[in-house]
């Protein structure tokens, strides 16, 4: 046996025993020629004490550089009070080693290992070294977490009756979603798999086949530009089922998150979760995945504006679908000039115009508009905004959903500002849950000139809708829903369409693709739909979100063993990279430019 206790073992009344442990060397020290070594484990740390003796194991202890692997054979004894270590589970102890056996040694190490070191060292580094990184033992304790999670959520779905089945992650390319990482088929030349974004489709076959619980924890990929919570390969709670509706739905999955928050945090969440409409939560918060931690809600002033000398103000007021809102930062009005350019920078990235602002110091207004406002107006703004001295209020002037995107982002930024001030304090252990609810069935995309779905194309609109699909599109509610905690989304689902004549209309007459690509791509859905489809719906968490919320992380790359990083790169393999030409050839593909160099 290599080792008869782990590092996080051994008590007082273990004293006497002869004990063999393995790990890594933590730190080393030596205090008038004896030498202590924290040896670590997955578990925890043990102080190990090598004394000066004929057998010279001191001396080479001595030598041993950190993170080297090492076993040791010796007795356990209890520490003297004064050097007890309350800090460490086994800080009573100590081993007075007896054997030393050096299993390997460790190189030179390219940054501290020590937390408060190491968290400041810059990340690709560390994702080079993911293998030294994740030894921390806090990282260590983040891959725990993360197997809790996985253990409560499929402990509630097993206890709730589902079956847990894997669906391929070789699939079809299939218009309307995210862009589709390719897979070329060498025995079928020319031809692509495309890896599965979601298992969207396979889970709808999996209720026409009668499966009627069904979850994955699932694989799934996507091409898209990355960012602190958005991997190209990351992992959904998936699940689906039949004859259900949507209180189904929120019951089942406020059951799964109060057992994972139970059972890895301790954590009792209040359920059923409030529920907000898209409606609501655009009007009040500006976005469809509302922070509720915090005011600075967005509030209309359209009605002030219609006669307003501001002509931009004027305009916007008097047109038909365009609104003028506007939010309070409250107490934010010493704001940088670089901050303000900023918060102008973010407007227009969501198209804004401008981003008017009024700021409040002394009893002063400071406004490049305010000159064109009368008393009437300044007092009933004033009462509206609740405005203060030391408050900043931002205004847009734009379509509705414009406008309140606009104010939804200026909105979080000016949090992110207030708390860097410490003016506003977030506990970490609030956990505001959401359901979103009432989405549009369709979004119109300026871009394409036509309707997307806001969720996917196989979402049921809500039953009295349904006429409204070929006269109104816009005006049809969807059965969607989406769950969201602190800002952040982690999951969504919907009840489907299990009509194929609605499916149909969907795809061709609201969507518009065309037929021949409806058929090739969908076509097999639309048949199975007509063998008896049962009702059903489903839902997908991130999970990696998940414990990312769990472990109190902004970062999903934090939560996953091997991340890609920004530019998705594996830094660690080092790969994306080129192939032979010979693997080319068997796969019949060019690369027509040459490729670019890899970036570091
Ligand atoms: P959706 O596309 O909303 O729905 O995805 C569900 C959840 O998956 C997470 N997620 C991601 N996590 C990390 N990196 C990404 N790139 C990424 N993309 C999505 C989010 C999101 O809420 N098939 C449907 C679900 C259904 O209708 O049942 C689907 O995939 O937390
Ligand atoms: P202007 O009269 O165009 O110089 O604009 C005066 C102020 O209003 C400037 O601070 C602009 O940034 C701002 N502004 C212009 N258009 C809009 C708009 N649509 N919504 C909000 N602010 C605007």
């Amino acid at each position: 046996m290599s080792r008869t206790h782990s590092c996080n073992a051994l008590r007082p009344a273990d004293a006497g025993k002869t004990v063999t442990l393995a790990g890594w060397v933590d730190t080393k020290r030596d205090l008038g020629g004896v030498t202590f070594i924290d040896l670590r484990d997955r578990e925890g740390v043990t102080q190990i004490v090598f004394n000066p003796g004929a057998d010279g194991i001191q001396e080479v202890a001595q030598r041993l550089k950190t993170e080297s692997v090492i076993q040791v054979t010796g007795v356990v004894r209890a520490r003297t009070a004064e050097t007890v270590n309350p800090k460490i589970g086994t800080g009573a102890v100590e081993v007075a080693a007896a054997s030393l056996t050096v299993l390997n040694t460790c190189a030179d190490l390219p940054f501290p290992m020590e937390d408060d070191k190491a968290d400041k060292v810059n990340e690709d580094l560390r994702l080079e070294y993911r293998f030294l990184d994740l030894r921390r033992p806090r990282n260590l304790g983040l891959l725990k977490l993360r197997a809790q999670a996985a253990r409560s959520i499929r402990a509630e779905l097993d206890t709730q009756g589902f079956l847990e089945i894997e669906t391929p992650t070789l699939f079809k390319s299939t218009p309307e979603g995210a862009r589709e990482f390719l897979v070329p088929s060498r025995v079928n030349p020319g031809e692509f798999y495309a890896l599965t974004q979601s298992p969207q489709q396979y889970k709808q076959m999996l209720m026409v086949a009668g499966v009627e619980r069904y979850y994955q924890m699932a694989r799934c990929y996507r091409d898209e530009d990355l960012r602190a919570d958005r991997q190209p390969e990351f992992t959904q709670v998936d699940l689906e089922m039949s004859f259900i509706d949507r209180e189904d739905m929120y019951r089942l999955i406020e059951a799964v998150l109060r057992r994972t928050w139970k059972e890895t945090l301790g954590v009792d969440i209040p359920t059923p979760f409030p529920r907000m409409s898209y409606r609501e939560a655009m009007d009040r918060f500006g976005i469809d995945k509302p922070d509720t931690r915090f005011g600075l809600e967005i509030r209309d002033l359209t009605d002030l504006f219609k006669g307003s000398a501001f002509k931009v103000f004027a305009a916007a007021a008097n047109a038909e679908g365009s609104v003028v809102r506007a939010i309070n930062a409250k107490g934010l009005a010493d704001i940088t000039q670089g901050e303000l350019t900023n918060l102008e920078t973010i407007a227009k990235a969501a198209g804004a115009k401008g981003l008017a602002f009024i700021k409040c110091e002394a009893g002063e207004w400071k406004s490049p508009i305010v000159k064109f406002f009368t008393d009437a107006e300044k007092a009933e703004l004033k009462a509206r905004l609740n405005i203060e001295d030391g408050d900043i209020v931002f205004f847009a002037a734009a379509p509705w959903e414009q406008a309140s995107t606009i104010l939804g982002r200026i909105r979080l930024e000016s949090a992110q500002l207030l708390r860097a001030r410490g003016r506003m304090t977030l506990r970490p252990d609030q956990y505001n849950f959401l359901w979103v609810i009432e989405f549009p069935l369709m979004l119109w995309d300026e871009e394409e000139k036509r309707y997307v779905s806001a969720h996917h194309p196989f979402t049921a609109p809500v039953v009295e809708d349904e006429p409204l699909l070929a006269t109104d599109p816009a005006k049809v509610r969807g059965q969607h829903y989406d769950i969201v905690l602190n800002g952040v989304e982690l999951g969504g689902g919907s009840i489907r369409i299990h009509n194929p004549a609605v499916q149909k209309r969907v795809f061709e007459d609201v969507l518009k693709i065309p037929q021949d690509l409806v058929e090739s791509r969908f076509g097999y859905m639309l048949k199975a739909f007509s063998y008896g489809a049962p009702p059903h719906g489903g839902i997908a968490l991130g999970f990696d979100r998940v414990v990312a919320m769990l472990a109190g992380r902004s970062s999903i790359r934090d939560i996953l063993a091997f991340p890609k990083n920004q530019a998705g790169r594996d830094l660690m393999a080092d790969c994306p990279g080129p192939v032979a030409p010979r693997q080319l050839r068997d796969l019949r593909i060019q690369v027509t430019e040459e490729a670019p160099k890899p970036k570091a």
